[in-house]
This record gives C-alpha cells, sequence and structure tokens, in this order.
C-alpha cells in the first residue's frame, strides 16, 4: 500500500491524460521532456501505453513494456533506460501492458480496489525513492480505463490536451468521472491545466468557442492555459519518422546540409520543416506555463516563508 512518504515522492508526478485517442498526449510527453530535461530538471517519461509510441517520437527501441508489466506485477522499482537525451530516462511502454490489463482485472476481483488501483504508484514511488527526479511525465492510454486509472492513482497533476475538435462535453464529463473515482485513493489530484493541441492558428474564434465550452463544462475557475500548440502536419510526421522532438528538429535545420552539399552527396539528409520552428517556440510556451504553475502551486503548499 500507499504511504504518506510514498505520495510526497509523487509530489512531481504529471499524467498527460485525455480519455480520447488522437488528441496529443504522446506527442506532449515528449516535447515537454526535452524541454525539461534541455532545462536541466532530471526528468523521467514512463509509456503506459500498450502501443508504445513514445518509442517513435524519442526515437528509442524499448521492451515492449515488459520491464513495466513485470515490476507493477511484482511492486518492485521500474527499470529505466537511461540517457535517452541528457537529464532524460524512459521507461518504455508496449503491448506486454495489455497482460497487466487482465492481471489488473483479476485482483479487482479478490483485493481491496484501493489497492488494486495504487499498483503502479506503489512501483513508482519505489523508483522515485531510489533515483532523483524534479519530474515525472506519464503518456496515458485512451479508452483503457484501468491503465489510465493506475497513471491518475499516481500522479500529483493531470495536464489535459484536447482538440478543438472534440472538447465534447462526453470527453471532459469521462474526466471528472476519474477524478471522481480516484478521490479516496488520490485526494491530492489536481487538474494542472487544459490545453488545445493541434489548433489551426488561424482560427482563433474557434479557440475561444473552445475555451467557452471547457469553461462552461468545468467551471469559470477551469485552469485552462493561454498556450496551445498549433496544427502542423509536416512536422508530426517528421517527429515520428526522425525521432526527433519539435525543438530538437528546430535544432536540427539550423545544422541540416545546404542544398548544394545534398546535391553533391544525395545520402546527406534532407532538412526538417521550417515549421518546426514555430511549432518548437508553441511547446516552449506550454512548458514555461506548467513549469509557472508547478512552481506556484508548491509556493502555495508550502505556505508563506
Ligand atoms: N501539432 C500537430 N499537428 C498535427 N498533427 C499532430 C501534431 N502533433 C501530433 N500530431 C499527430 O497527431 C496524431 C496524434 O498525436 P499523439 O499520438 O501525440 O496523440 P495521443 O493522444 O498520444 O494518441 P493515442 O491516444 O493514440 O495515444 C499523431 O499522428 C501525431 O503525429
Ligand atoms: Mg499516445
Amino acid at each position: 500500500v500507499l504511504t504518506p512518504a510514498d505520495r510526497a515522492q509523487l509530489a512531481r508526478v504529471i499524467a498527460v491524460a485525455n480519455g480520447k485517442g488522437g488528441v496529443g498526449k504522446t506527442s506532449t510527453v515528449a516535447a515537454l521532456g526535452v524541454l525539461a530535461a534541455q532545462a536541466g530538471l532530471h526528468t523521467l517519461l514512463i509509456d503506459l501505453n500498450p502501443q508504445g509510441a513514445l518509442g517513435l517520437d524519442l526515437g528509442y527501441q524499448g521492451d515492449d513494456g515488459a520491464g513495466l508489466r513485470n515490476a507493477v506485477q511484482a511492486g518492485t522499482p521500474l527499470t529505466v533506460i537511461a540517457d535517452v537525451r541528457k537529464n532524460l530516462d524512459v521507461v518504455p511502454g508496449g503491448v506486454a501492458l495489455e497482460d497487466l490489463l487482465s492481471v489488473l482485472a483479476g485482483q479487482a476481483m479478490r483485493y481491496p480496489i484501493d489497492q488494486v488501483l495504487t499498483r503502479f504508484a506503489v512501483s513508482l514511488a519505489a523508483t522515485l525513492t531510489a533515483g532523483a527526479y524534479d519530474l515525472v511525465l506519464l503518456d496515458t492510454a485512451p479508452s483503457l480505463e484501468m491503465l489510465e486509472l493506475q497513471a491518475l492513482a499516481a500522479a500529483r497533476w493531470v495536464l489535459i490536451p484536447v482538440r478543438t475538435d472534440d472538447a465534447s462535453s462526453a470527453t471532459l464529463a469521462e474526466v471528472g468521472r476519474r477524478f471522481d473515482t480516484l478521490t479516496r485513493v488520490n485526494p491530492g489530484l489536481e487538474l494542472l491545466g487544459v490545453f488545445l493541441h493541434a489548433v489551426s492558428p488561424s482560427a482563433s474564434a474557434v479557440r475561444r468557442q473552445t475555451y467557452d465550452r471547457i469553461h462552461a463544462l468545468l467551471g469559470p475557475d477551469a485552469p485552462i492555459l493561454d498556450s496551445w500548440i498549433r496544427y502542423a502536419e509536416s512536422v508530426a510526421h517528421q517527429v515520428r519518422r526522425r525521432g526527433r522532438t519539435p525543438t530538437e528538429l528546430d535544432a536540427d535545420l539550423r545544422t541540416a546540409a545546404t542544398w548544394w552539399e545534398r546535391l553533391r552527396d544525395p545520402s546527406l539528409p534532407a532538412p526538417p520543416a521550417a515549421a518546426a520552428a514555430t511549432v518548437a517556440g508553441d511547446y516552449e510556451r506550454l512548458a514555461a506555463e506548467v513549469v509557472t504553475r508547478l512552481q506556484d502551486a508548491e509556493k502555495l503548499h508550502a505556505g508563506p516563508s
């Protein structure tokens, strides 16, 4: 079971979640993870999705989630792949997590639900006791309720990407229900922010309408972030093909071979899409907002000094 000391270990754990699929969860975890690591924060990313797509965005080869599955089953610390980037470690996901679903479903019939929901949290707390991380981001699976709940039971914060076309009452009501399920197990869980992912920069009216809809659903105090991530298909494609985040593609752009160098040597890679720079800027603003909110919240909880 989870002790108060374990909970304290989990204070810097952010689950990026939205019951819906394809809304930008994995892209956000990868992009923010790299930015945090570059800023000097020792960062851990955990892929809790049987699809294991985080490995595509960051260009690492994982173990199909077998290590993560085994650790959660045994309640032991997670095995990390260290230094995927400087300051950035990952715990890979993948198909093995499907076994975990059936294991947890079986346990749910034999053990108290609080205990079953916190299986991953126990392993994560043990991991964080052993290795010091400044920030932990959890990539979550859509629609696999039990896996998403494991992430939310371990997290202190939830960050929710939404697309303008699915900021529907159904999606956000679902998120609200998850919070209700977890109030007893994880009473400290809080919404860090909701932000728009893959929106057209020119559609400011659509953004405003979406914000209104989110406020109508979550209340006037709902933490909607000022930053949003623009729609950029070419950049998204290159991220997955090259295993580099927009920030890294932007840097690659500055060191890419010139057109005449490529003419001489056709084996040189084509430069990344120029739009990588603007998307990188979007993620930087998001990262700055997330870090500021975290710091403000921590100051508040620590009380006046
Ligand atoms: N800024 C962007 N503009 C357009 N498409 C994007 C952008 N960022 C990511 N994508 C693409 O959108 C799709 C969904 O993104 P992503 O995989 O991050 O979402 P997800 O919520 O993790 O999905 P899943 O629920 O399947 O895990 C992917 O194909 C990705 O390449
Ligand atoms: Mg994903």
